[in-house]
């Protein structure tokens, strides 16, 4: 098409401040400690207060993208989110508001923990068309809203959170090098959300088939990162960092495994945060870059599968 590549310019992550730690939600279903961290790698997440939606969280995670990247404007807003503050408008109409943007195009992706990779790939094209020249790309989540005590399968495994990065066309080699993304309705009931506006007028909780999730998870995840490479004629040996979409540390370890990847490789944060789905990958991204692991010019493979299935992979020329 062109030589122009969508180079990240900045990142940025944000936390709600109330931590709930894997004791107390011991305390309130049927579960512990030590099983959580074993089987996940879990022990803390973070909840919002009453009061603060999605849009808040993902306005803070792009407010220091934004910052970092030198960027006062951009041209799109996409925001990846499973949990808008409602039905209508977009969850990014909030932070277009909030962040102060000037008119300019904007949307919710609904690609559940796939959802980052999937707005990714939509602002890379973006880019490449010559329809915008910087892009924020937003991630953000307030699971606590849709699970609950009565489902300790998921109950566990969630949190809330944001990452940010923005993107901007760039002709130096470096940026998205290729972006793959994948979905099978057949899967739409292995990981889904029991309620919705038309369903049963209320938000609903998450329900899954852990054991089925984990595998193609595993599968998806893994060959998605083969294929992304086979694209931009790279190998295993040249990825310096891998950031799979941080649910478990389990099936993260699996895919490196597979893949042949140290772990030493593999940037986790799940640790802090549980699965704060569309936001996972831009928060270890912004954690890797804030911690010095990731440099300019490091190869990083990412990838995520989520419900539907919908799953993704990118491989970045940091
Ligand atoms: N706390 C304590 N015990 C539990 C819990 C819990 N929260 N959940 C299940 N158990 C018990 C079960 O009752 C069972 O007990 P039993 O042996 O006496 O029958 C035992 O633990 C094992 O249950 P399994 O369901 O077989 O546990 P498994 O090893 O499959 O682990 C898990 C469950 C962690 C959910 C796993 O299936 C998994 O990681 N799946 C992937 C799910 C995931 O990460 N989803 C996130 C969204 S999708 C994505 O982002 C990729």
């Amino acid at each position: 098409m062109n030589n122009i590549t969508s180079r990240i310019l900045g990142t940025g992550a944000f936390l709600p401040p109330r931590i709930v730690d894997n004791h107390q939600i011991a305390q309130l279903t049927e579960t512990s400690d030590e099983w959580i961290q074993k089987r996940t790698g879990i022990t803390q997440r973070h909840f919002v207060d009453a009061g603060v939606g999605c849009g808040d969280l993902a306005a803070m995670a792009g407010r220091q993208a934004l910052d970092n990247a030198g960027v006062k404007q951009v041209d799109a807003l996409i925001v990846a989110t499973t949990t808008p503050d409602n039905t209508f408008p977009a969850t990014a109409a909030r932070v277009h508001q909030l962040l102060q943007l000037l008119p300019c195009p904007f949307f919710d992706i609904q690609a559940v923990c796939a959802g980052f990779v999937y707005a990714l790939n939509m602002a890379d094209n973006m880019i490449k068309l010559g329809q915008a020249r910087h892009i924020l790309v937003i991630g953000a989540e307030v699971y606590s809203k849709i699970i609950s005590p009565e489902d300790r399968n998921t109950f566990v495994l969630f949190g809330d959170g944001a990452g940010a990065v923005v993107l901007g066309a760039d002709t130096s080699g470096r940026g998205i090098l290729t972006c793959k993304i994948m979905a099978d309705g057949q899967f739409n009931r292995a990981l889904y959300v029991d309620g919705g506006v038309v369903s049963t007028g209320s938000a609903g909780i998450v329900r899954m088939d852990g054991q089925e999730v984990f595998r193609h998870a595993v599968e998806k995840m893994s060959n998605i990162v083969q294929e992304s490479l086979q694209n931009c004629q790279l190998s295993i040996n040249d990825i310096d960092w891998l950031i799979p979409h941080q649910a478990n540390w389990r099936i993260m370890a699996m895919v490196a495994d597979k893949l042949q990847i140290p772990h030493e490789r593999v940037i986790k944060t799940v640790q802090y945060h549980a699965n704060i789905s569309a936001a996972t990958i831009p928060f270890a991204l912004h954690y890797g870059v804030e911690n010095g692991m990731v440099k300019a010019n490091d190869i990083i493979a990412m990838t995520a599968l989520g419900g539907g299935f919908a799953w993704g992979g990118a491989i970045v020329k940091y």
